[in-house]
């Protein structure tokens, strides 16, 4: 009986999209879902393009597969997932591997690494981001799990990715939860790039006071140079396209309130146990929860304001233009810091200049910004932050006057600009000499007897504000 090198159960789209891509590589995969109508109709549709090994039950699922057994998992986060590993995990063998592609959160996948791995299992969290058609044609792949899984994985992952310069869009993450982990500030960094560029069109639209179709241009334009990438491509996309049944621009139709499955907020929740700043990511979040509160909206519609009038400035989709980028360097910067922060939490040694090159193809920030993020890692690895690099300082030092004009546009206008407001506040707090956090300290110190450090002696003090205000040592 013909053998299949990996299988697919949970054949929903992301599942048959991979399943069909791994057959198209010539690697003969079985497939399997919990209503068998839905493999009987892979096959069907696809069965050309490639060796496919239906299975109706798990058992022979798990028979058909080669050892060491790859089994790749593509059902929903969450209980889903343990219920598919725990039908599967009594079937397999020391040696095999469960890899689960879904949309994990990354404390769950340590945990089930680690259960796994008592019974000599190895567990493949997986980051796989590209949408429908980036599993179909290539997405970016962030396997986490054993250094040795890798081994037996990672040449059909590679080989299915996306490729830039021949490169796969897939590595190593390192070991458990990385995979997933990384996946998860992919999609953190992902919610503040499209806020920043729909602040963009928002600023365009009402300050500038262009049509949709003019904005979509703009994108388009801005698509050719530095912010080229796949978000900015299909943004002119969205905005270009006209609404059938009403003739009016699509994006007027739509109900403006964002929606979100929850990895944007993993990310921010994640990033205040590790005490990293990720205001850009935070804001995006806030943005999509502040636009789905309707009845909140509508109790505040009436608030003051300013009267917005157009600016008839005709370099200000320029400004607009330099604001993304620093705004946008900014929330990649963070989302690095995260990544740096987790790694360092959990002792996983991410090559962070690796994670920026597999994004550079077959995910959803793919971008051409992201060669920029690999050599300034190239040059310094252990580089504090990616705004001491000397492509992105100069590009920001260039871009700030600007990035502050748009900002005080916006507050002067009434536009909300979360986004860039807060990427703009985080720059200048980073380049301070002194933060008021001193008189924040003071203030510890005098209501609840917290302690203060000082700038000329090392040790801790404490003001006795309620006597004579001598200082005491602690
Ligand atoms: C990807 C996407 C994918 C998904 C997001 C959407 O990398 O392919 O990030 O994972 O589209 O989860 O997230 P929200 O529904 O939360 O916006």
């Amino acid at each position: 009986m013909q053998k299949a090198r990996i299988g697919v159960t949970g054949l929903a789209v992301m599942g048959r999209n991979l399943a069909r891509n791994l057959a198209r590589h010539g690697h003969p995969v079985a497939v399997h879902n919990r209503t068998a109508a839905r493999t009987k109709a892979l096959v069907e549709e696809f069965g050309d393009e490639g060796t496919f090994l239906p299975a109706e039950t798990a058992e022979r699922f798990v028979a058909s597969l080669e050892r060491p057994r790859r089994l790749v998992i593509m059902v929903k986060a969450g209980g889903p997932t343990d219920a598919v590993i725990d039908e599967f995990a009594p079937l397999l063998e020391p040696g095999d591997m469960i890899v689960d592609g879904g949309n994990a959160n990354f404390a769950d996948t340590r945990r089930r690494e680690a259960a796994l791995r008592e019974r000599g299992l190895h567990f493949v969290g997986t980051g796989i981001s590209g949408g429908e058609e980036g599993a179909l044609h290539g997405p970016s792949i962030m396997p986490g799990g054993s250094a040795e899984s890798y081994e037996a994985l990672g040449p059909l992952l590679e080989d299915i990715s996306a490729k830039v310069d021949g490169t796969p869009c897939c590595t190593h993450v390192g070991p458990d939860g990385a995979g997933h982990f990384v996946k998860m500030v992919h999609n953190g960094i992902e919610y503040a790039d499209m806020q920043l560029i729909a602040e963009s069109y928002d600023l365009l639209r009402h300050a500038a006071g262009l049509a949709p179709a003019e904005i979509a241009e703009v994108f388009r334009t801005w698509n050719t140079g530095r912010l080229g990438s796949y978000l900015i491509e299909i943004t002119a996309e969205v905005l270009a396209h006209t609404d059938a049944a009403t003739g009016k621009p699509f994006v007027d139709v739509v109900l403006d309130q964002a929606e979100q499955k929850g990895t944007g907020r993993w990310t921010v929740q994640t990033a205040l146990d590790l005490g990293v700043p990720v205001g850009g990511i935070a804001e995006a979040v806030f943005a999509r929860s502040v636009s789905g509160h309707a009845a909140l909206r509508e109790a505040a519609r009436g608030l003051p304001g300013p009267s917005r009038s157009a600016i008839a400035d005709s370099g200000f989709a320029d400004s607009v233009e330099k604001a993304l980028y620093a705004s946008k360097i900014v929330a990649y910067a963070q989302g690095f810091h995260e990544i740096q922060a987790g790694s360092a939490e959990y002792g996983w040694n991410i090559d962070l200049g690796a994670m920026a090159a597999i994004w550079r193809g077959g995910c959803i920030i793919r971008a051409r910004f992201l060669d920029r993020i690999r050599a300034a890692y190239a040059a310094d690895p252990r580089t504090p932050t990616l705004l001491t690099d000397d492509h992105f300082a100069e590009a920001v030092g260039d871009a700030q006057d600007a990035w502050r004009d748009v900002v005080a546009a916006a507050a002067r206008l009434g536009i909300p600009a979360p986004g860039f407001s807060t990427a703009l506040a985080y720059y200048d707090s980073l380049r301070a000499d002194r933060l008021p956090a001193a008189l924040t300290q003071g203030q510890r110190d005098f209501f609840g007897a917290h302690t203060y450090r000082r700038v000329d002696r090392e040790g801790s003090y404490h003001t006795l504000w309620g006597a004579d205000r001598t200082e005491t040592t602690t």
